[in-house]
């Protein structure tokens, strides 16, 4: 193996230049790309046609790739033939914004504060997928040209089922994608300061449980106890997902194909620095609670799980009304892990709510989109060379962690290109995604692009 080049002189010129990323990451920002919301379609393009334009800027050959919904960005720098290639993932689509009147500034107007970058979709997922491009543009204004290829494959669906990027990584088949590993930055550090790598997502079953009863809303006097409420018979089905005393997920079948964490990893994740009560204190509850059996960490990384994301039905309003409701509905998602497969489970929970209704009123399930988990074996020459650029930038070696977060495309890239995925995230579990405020550390910001740009000198290094 040769030695790596020192990255000193890409550093030195990230350092120089890096308001110029900050300012080209606010405007960025600026530009709402909510992609399940069609009156932001447009936005969503400008959105790529912005992102296209800088990776062209920095020397890439850039364009947008048509889509039945939103547009792929692609990008490529191949001028090393011969050395290896990364294939950079990330998506320039962000999660709506509401409930807006919580947010301190408008969420498409960014915002520093202090050490932070306040804005909607500010960590999730352009600050840390842009740390790539920032990366890729500072070696090559530095030295004119790479250490090793590089592509890009940037979509705008994520937040919203990815259809669009899984048909073309599928159609594709390693051909324009053909690539040595593939470099993503969606996910969080374990701490401030802390690098990570990730070894595992969860995967993602969505479904709509809807519950009809009579043809219209009833006077609860003179109809009630005369026919089943749909609400009553929903709280049913929903109360036999899962067990509160156990936190067991009741549906059959449910655990049959789940993968016990192996005994090296319990044991890591026991060695890991954990506070139960700050993690407590920050998400506000009484107590934590979960699966008995697990501790916090191994329940939200290696754990499948039943949740109701949303449940509407009956009179809402202030006071009272005397009705029994004509139909009523939950919106239900389980996250997976290896190797339950997440139609087949989706048999057994549409089955299972089929037998938990009562009789009288009338049940439709509607499954929704889904993602496979996702697990590695987190070793190999790529890992190697991310430990040490991390280890290189935060003065500390990285941690191996998973997350209970889906990625829906990772295991298709996994799978299609068979070739190793790092999952490198430089966002805080504090970060807010999905939440008013969102935010980014600009330190991770920083840190992330140099991590970036070791890792290409690093991996430069190996004889190809
Ligand atoms: N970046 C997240 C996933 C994530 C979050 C991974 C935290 C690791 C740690 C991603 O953008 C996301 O939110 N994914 C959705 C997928 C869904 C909409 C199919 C999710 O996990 O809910
Ligand atoms: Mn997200």
């Amino acid at each position: 193996m040769t030695t790596a080049a020192s990255t000193a002189d890409v550093f030195a010129r990230i350092e120089r230049e890096r308001d110029t990323y900050l300012e080209t990451l606010i405007d960025y920002l600026r530009i709402p790309s909510v992609s399940t919301d069609p009156a932001h379609t447009n936005d969503v393009r400008r959105c790529a046609e912005f992102l296209r334009d800088r990776m062209a800027e920095a020397g890439l050959t850039a364009e947008l790739i048509e889509t039945a919904r939103h547009p792929l960005v692609y990008a490529e720098w191949l001028g090393r033939s011969g050395a290896p290639t990364v294939l950079f993932y990330g998506h320039y689509d962000v999660q709506p914004p509401d409930p807006l009147e919580e947010w301190r500034h408008p969420p498409f107007e960014p915002t520093i504060e202090g050490e932070q970058i306040v804005a909607r979709g500010a960590t999730d997922n352009k600050g840390q997928s842009f740390a790539h491009v920032a990366a890729v543009s500072a070696h090559l204004a530095e030295r004119g040209e790479l250490p090793i290829n590089v592509k890009f494959l940037i979509e705008g669906e994520e937040e919203s089922g990815g259809e669009s990027i899984e048909a073309y990584v599928r159609q594709d088949a390693g051909k324009r994608l053909a690539a040595d590993f593939v470099v993503v930055s969606d996910s969080s550090m374990y701490g401030p300061g802390q690098p990570s790598i990730l070894y595992g997502l969860k995967g993602l079953l969505y479904t709509e449980i809807r519950v009809r009863g009579p043809g219209r809303d009833l006077h609860s006097g003179t109809f009630g106890g005369a026919v089943q409420n749909p609400l009553d018979a929903l709280a049913h089905i929903l109360a036999r997902l899962r067990d509160p005393e156990s936190g067991r997920v009741l549906v059959p079948g449910f655990y049959d194909d789940v993968r016990s964490p192996q005994e090296w990893e319990r044991e890591e994740i026991r060695k890991l620095p954990f506070d139960a009560e700050s993690y407590r204190e920050a998400i506000g509850v009484p107590e934590l609670r979960g699966e008995h059996g697990y501790s916090t960490l191994e329940r939200v990384w290696t754990r499948p799980t039943c949740d109701v994301n949303g449940i509407w039905g009956g009179y809402q309003g202030p006071g009272a009304k005397t009705v029994l409701p004509a139909r009523g509905g939950a919106k239900v998602s389980m996250r997976l892990v290896p190797d339950q497969d997440p139609r087949k489970i989706s048999e057994a929970f549409t089955r299972h709510v089929h037998e938990s209704t009562p009789l009288g009123v009338v049940v439709e399930v509607e499954v929704g989109h889904s993602a496979p988990p996702f697990l590695v074996v987190p070793e190999g020459p790529f890992v190697e060379a991310a430990l040490r650029a991390l280890e290189d930038v935060w003065g500390k070696r990285a941690l191996l962690v998973r997350e209970g977060g889906s990625i829906p495309i990772v295991s298709t890239l996994h799978e299609v290109l068979q070739i190793p995925v790092l999952l490198i995230g430089f966002g805080l579990s504090d970060d807010r995604l999905h939440s008013p405020n969102e935010k980014f550390d600009l330190p991770n910001f920083y840190g992330g692009i140099r991590a970036t740009a070791r890792l290409l000198d690093l991996v430069a290094a190996r004889p190809s």
